[in-house]
């Protein structure tokens, strides 16, 4: 297995890839493979932390982290999404979703960021060590039902981080 940046060569891969792991995700809203697309058109896209997972010549995962920022008062801070993650379904349960984002997150602690956050599994992301956003004092823009508040979670990348820090922070 190995995991690299991706290029250009592996969006069309990498498309069918978040298509096909969406139909069977817990939560989907079945366009995930056009936001992948959509943030590689836009200005939050870190081509360093857009990684694909390949075995046998085949791009079997795939993980996105895009910049976003906190707002609070009049400060703006910069910050990580983690924008999106697919396992081909045939090489799950087998550690490799695990394995992106590790190495994910080590890229970016190594490129200076501080911080990241995410909409997601709150099962499933707790074991990197991410918690409820809503501790530091985020909130969000959009209205989150209730049952799904501590779904968006963030994780410090540089110890206290996020101390201090209070605002809407964009998803
Ligand atoms: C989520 C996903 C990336 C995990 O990939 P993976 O390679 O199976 O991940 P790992 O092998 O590292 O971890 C598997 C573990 O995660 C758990 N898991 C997988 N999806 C989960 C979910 N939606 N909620 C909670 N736990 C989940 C599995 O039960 C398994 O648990 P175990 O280690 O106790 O057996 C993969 O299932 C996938 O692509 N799903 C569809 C797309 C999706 O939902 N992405 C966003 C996740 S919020």
């Amino acid at each position: 297995m190995n995991i690299r940046q991706e290029n250009e060569g592996d969006f069309g891969a990498i498309y069918a890839l978040v298509k096909k792991a969406f139909e069977t995700a817990a939560m989907s809203q079945g366009d995930e493979q056009d936001y992948v697309d959509h943030i590689r058109s836009g200005d939050t896209y870190i081509p360093e932390l857009s990684l694909v997972a390949e075995k046998d010549g085949h791009i079997v995962g795939h993980i996105m982290l895009a910049s976003t920022k906190v707002r609070g008062g009049n400060r703006t801070h910069d910050f990580l999404v983690l924008a999106i993650l697919s396992v081909a379904e045939e090489h799950r349960r087998g550690g490799l979703g695990s394995a992106l984002v590790y190495v994910a997150l080590d890229r970016a602690r190594r490129m200076g960021h501080r911080a990241i956050f995410l909409a997601g599994n709150r099962d499933y992301y707790s074991r990197f060590g991410f918690i409820p956003a809503s501790r530091y004092g985020i909130s969000f823009k959009e209205d989150v039902p209730a049952e799904l508040i501590d779904n968006i979670m963030a994780l410090e990348l540089v110890p206290g981080s996020l101390e201090g820090i209070s605002g809407i922070v964009d998803l």
